[in-house]
């Protein structure tokens, strides 16, 4: 899905780690005609420069200045109590953009109105710093111009994938949403298994940090290689990186990453049931 440069008048509800994230990547690229922005206890003096955001702790009675999405960044403990809030006075044709993991369009129509549109995303962390993963699902009442619009907006947050069935989102939120965690495990294994072979720990840190970072680095640089290819272009025939890979890939590494993610779809589903 292609997006052309506009700017939108949003309402963000919940304006902590990920909220405020993607509300300053929203500034930062003047997509922001007009905001309101709903947090009983959000730091206003971060966005105190621009006048186009009007900071509540409270929904408004009405919505006449107009607002084209309505961004759900609460927690999901908070969603029900807050949204039943807003859908009293929100306009049934405001699209809907929930952040919010393990609540799914049903239940965000149920709170919402099942006849309005809404989108549902599940970003991860890196979105913080402009290169998080986002899929989106949508359901039946959103049109093609309400998805671009959460398209564009989502996108000075990272890369955007939509997908038809909403099932996939289970699978999604286990390799993309909580994706982070195994990488920076990966970091602490690295770590671990260096000052086993006998570096200095600060040397070991700096090595396993720093090997993760340019990797994924020459990955983003070259994306259209596969990763196989990246793998196979530091692995001379008899060298070092071989024999490491004789026994990395003998199939076990691989199961255990499987059995990971097949248990965090499983909590996704428990989750969201
Ligand atoms: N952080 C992540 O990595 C991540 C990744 C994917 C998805 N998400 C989703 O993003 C959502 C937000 O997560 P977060 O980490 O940004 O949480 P967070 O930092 O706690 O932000 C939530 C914000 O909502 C405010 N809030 C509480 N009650 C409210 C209400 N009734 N109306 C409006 N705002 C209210 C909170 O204020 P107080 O702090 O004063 O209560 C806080 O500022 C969650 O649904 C989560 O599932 C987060």
């Amino acid at each position: 899905m292609s997006t052309k440069p506009q700017k939108a008048r949003i309402t963000l509800v919940g304006c902590g780690k990920m909220g405020g994230a993607l509300l300053r990547g929203w500034v930062d690229s003047h997509m922001i005609e007009s905001a309101i922005v709903i947090d009983p206890h959000q730091a206003s003096d971060l966005f105190s420069d621009n006048k186009a955001i009007e900071f509540l702790n409270t929904p408004p009675k009405s919505y006449d200045k107009g607002s084209d999405l309505l961004i759900i960044a609460v927690k999901p403990q908070i969603l029900h109590e807050s949204g039943k809030e807003i859908a009293k006075t929100l306009p049934i044709s405001v699209p809907i953009l929930s952040i919010a993991a393990g609540q799914n369009l049903t239940s965000l129509g149920n709170i919402f109105g099942s006849s309005r549109p809404i989108i549902r995303t599940m970003p991860n962390t890196p979105a913080s710093i402009g290169k998080g993963m986002s899929v989106c699902v949508s359901n039946a009442n959103t049109s093609s111009a309400q998805k671009q619009l959460a398209q564009m907006l989502l996108e000075t947050s990272g890369k955007v994938e939509w997908i038809e069935e909403e099932s996939l989102m289970d699978a999604v939120t286990a390799l993309s949403g909580s994706g982070p965690a195994y990488v920076f495990y990966l970091i602490e294994m690295l770590e671990k298994s260096g000052i086993e072979l006998g570096l200095p720990p600060e040397m070991a840190r700096i090595l396993s940090r720093q090997t993760v970072i340019g990797s994924a680095a020459l990955a983003e640089h070259d994306p259209d290689i596969p990763a196989s290819v990246l793998r196979e272009n530091v692995t001379s025939p008899g060298g070092t990186t071989e024999a490491a890979l004789r026994v990395l890939m003998d199939g076990r590494a691989q199961n255990i990453l499987t059995e990971a993610l097949i248990a965090a779809k499983q909590r996704s589903k428990d989750l969201n049931s």
